[in-house]
């Protein structure tokens, strides 16, 4: 059987718990804090926003600290349920914040009272982004999206394989998509309504540079799965990872 490529995120603990504790502790991410300034610069109004792949919440203190300009409520759609009930535990009391179990696959039934769609760092491993930009086009609530993503010239499909020494059914098992789009294909897929801008990710390189996960200590092939930057690109193993930020807003 061929997977979806998302049991890796289900099976990966340490990462899952890595995410929490960022939320536990108050760690402000650099993707997070550029996904607060990008919302403050590109939206305006009262946000009711929707995060895929948000996992426990962490990116909603970074932008609740950086959203100036109205009212936000926030709902994080994960496919990991300890995420979901994470972050229900720590915004317990907080009305317009919600969190939910649910797939980018089949996006429709998150958006109903949304009216700006997020994701960060999540789409580039989902199998496809047709459910989404398809949905996106019909809902005419939503006003803004703000991804970060992979964008290059051209569009490229890029199966890693998770395993160090284990080959069998290669490419079909224990793999993680890491997906590059272009520009082009992001407007085709939402249609002549949406502007669209493609902006540079902004990261810390220093900081970027000390970057390990827990897990790298014991498994040193883990950290084909951590990000590092090589003069002034960001790596995963093998792969160049064009990370841009993908501003978007309801022009019809
Ligand atoms: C790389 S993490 C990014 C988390 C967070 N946005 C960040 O930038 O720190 C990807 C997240 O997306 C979730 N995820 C993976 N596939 C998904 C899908 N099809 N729909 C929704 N969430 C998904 C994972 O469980 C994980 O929480």
């Amino acid at each position: 059987m061929i997977e979806d490529g998302s049991k890796y995120f289900h099976e990966d603990v340490q990462y899952s718990d890595a995410l929490k504790a960022r939320l536990a502790q108050g760690v402000e991410m650099d993707s997070a804090k550029a996904m607060g300034q990008y919302l403050q610069d590109w939206c305006g109004g009262d946000l009711d926003i929707v995060d895929f792949g948000g996992g426990p919440g962490h990116y909603l203190p970074v932008i609740r600290s950086r959203y100036a300009k109205g009212r936000l409520s926030y709902k994080s759609v994960d496919i990991d349920a300890t995420h979901v009930e994470f972050g229900k535990r720590h915004f317990a009391g907080q009305p317009d914040v919600e969190f939910c179990v649910g797939s980018v696959m089949t996006p429709e039934p998150h958006l109903a009272r949304a009216n700006c769609v997020v994701s960060a760092n999540t789409l580039p491993h989902v199998p496809a982004l047709a459910p989404l930009l398809a949905c996106l086009r019909e809902s005419k609530n939503i006003r803004y999206i703000v991804f970060r993503m992979l964008i290059g010239n051209e569009c490229v499909q890029i199966k890693k394989h998770l395993r160090a020494d284990h080959f069998e059914h290669l490419f079909d098992r224990d793999f993680q998509f890491n997906n590059i789009y272009s520009a082009d294909y992001l407007a085709h897929g939402l249609g002549p309504d949406w502007a669209l801008e493609i902006r540079p990710d902004i990261f810390d390189a220093s900081r970027l540079e000390q970057h390990r996960l827990p897990e790298q200590e014991t498994n040193p092939f883990y950290g084909n799965r951590v990000s590092r930057p090589v003069n002034g690109m960001i790596f995963k193993g093998d792969i160049y990872m064009p990370w841009k930020f993908v501003l978007g807003r309801r022009i019809a």
